[in-house]
C-alpha cells in the first residue's frame, strides 16, 4: 500500500467558525422508551450516552496535547472550538445517566468497561515516553480523525431521520441528539484536518479506521446487549442483528447499506469530511434547537 500524501477534495463554502453553545435539556418527562414501542432502536441510540462522555473527554485530552504542534492558525481555532463542543456534549449526556437510574436502568457496569478502554487501554502512558508515546499521539489523533467519521455520519443521519418524529419520539431526546448531530456536522472536518496537518499518512489512516470501526462495533453491541438484558420493563428480550437490518430498513436506525457504504468513502483518497452533511442544514437546527436556545421543553 502506497503511502504517499493523499488529495482530499476539500468544500471550502462548507467551513464555520465554531463554538461551544450553553444547552439545557429537563429529562423528568422522558418515558424509558423514549421511541414508543420499539425498545430495541432506544436502547440502540441510547448507547451513545454510555460511549460519548468517555469517549468526547478522550478526545479533549488528546487534543489538548496535539495543539503544541499545530502551525497553522485557523486550524488552531478549528481545534479550540472541537475541543469546546466536545466538552459540553460530554456533559450533555453524562446528564441522561441519573435519569436512567431513576428509571430502574443502572448503566454503571458497562461505563466502567467504557471508562476502562478510554482512561487506561488508550491512555497517554499505554507506550513508554519518547518517539513510541509521539508515535502513540499521532496514532490517537488518527483514531479520533475516523470516529468523527462516524459521529458526522451520525449527525447527519439524526437531522434527516423524520421517521423518529412521525413515530412520536420523545421531543427532547431528540433535541439532545440533533443538537449534538448538527454540531457534529458543523465540526466535522476538524479532526480530519489536524490528522493531514500532524501525519497524514494513508497506512495510518487505513489501520486507525480498522481499529476505530471494530472498537466501535464491539462497543456498541455490548452496550445495546445490555440495555436489553437490564431494561426493567423488558422479559427476556434480546438484541438480534436481525433487528437492526429491520430498523435500518423503517428509517429508526442508519440503513446497514448507508453504514458499508461510508467505509470506501473514508478510505478514499480524495475524502474530505466537507464532501458529505450540510453545514447550512446544521445551522439551521442549531438556531432553532430549544435546548440551545433556552431550554424549553419543545
Ligand atoms: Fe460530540
Ligand atoms: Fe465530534
Amino acid at each position: 500500500m502506497s503511502n504517499k500524501p493523499l488529495a482530499p477534495a476539500r468544500v471550502a463554502s462548507e467551513h464555520t467558525e465554531l463554538k461551544a453553545r450553553n444547552v439545557s435539556f429537563g429529562w423528568e418527562d422522558t418515558p424509558l422508551h423514549w421511541l414508543p414501542g420499539d425498545p430495541f432502536a432506544t436502547h440502540t441510540i441510547n448507547v451513545l450516552h454510555l460511549l460519548l462522555p468517555a469517549g468526547e473527554r478522550w478526545f479533549v485530552h488528546v487534543f489538548k496535547q496535539v495543539l503544541p504542534h499545530i502551525r497553522d492558525e485557523r486550524l488552531r481555532a478549528d481545534v479550540i472550538g472541537f475541543i469546546g463542543q466536545e466538552a459540553v456534549h460530554a456533559a450533555a449526556h453524562d446528564d441522561v445517566l441519573p435519569h436512567l437510574r431513576r428509571q430502574g436502568l443502572d448503566p454503571t457496569p458497562y461505563t466502567a468497561q467504557v471508562d476502562w478502554v478510554f482512561e487506561r487501554l488508550l491512555s497517554d502512558r499505554t507506550l513508554p515516553p519518547g518517539r513510541a508515546r509521539h508515535w502513540w499521539l499521532m496514532e490517537r489523533v488518527a483514531m479520533i480523525a475516523a470516529i468523527e467519521h462516524y459521529t458526522a455520519f451520525l449527525g447527519d443521519w439524526i437531522l434527516n431521520a423524520d421517521e423518529l418524529d412521525r413515530r412520536g419520539a420523545d421531543p427532547v431526546m431528540l433535541d439532545l441528539l440533533r443538537w449534538h448531530g448538527a454540531e457534529e456536522v458543523e465540526h466535522r472536518s476538524v479532526a480530519f484536518d489536524l490528522f493531514l496537518h500532524v501525519d497524514g499518512g494513508y497506512r495510518r489512516r487505513v489501520r486507525t479506521w480498522a481499529t476505530a470501526f471494530a472498537s466501535l462495533v464491539w462497543l456498541w453491541q455490548r452496550g445495546v446487549r445490555f440495555f436489553m438484558d437490564n431494561d426493567p420493563e423488558l422479559v427476556g428480550a434480546k438484541a438480534s442483528l436481525g433487528q437492526f437490518f429491520r430498523a435500518g430498513q423503517q428509517g429508526v436506525l442508519p440503513s446497514t447499506g448507508a453504514m458499508l457504504k461510508s467505509i470506501p468513502t473514508y478510505l478514499s483518497r480524495t475524502y474530505h469530511p466537507s464532501q458529505e452533511g450540510s453545514t447550512a442544514q446544521a445551522a439551521a437546527y442549531l438556531a432553532s434547537s430549544p435546548g440551545a436556545n433556552g431550554g424549553a421543553r419543545p
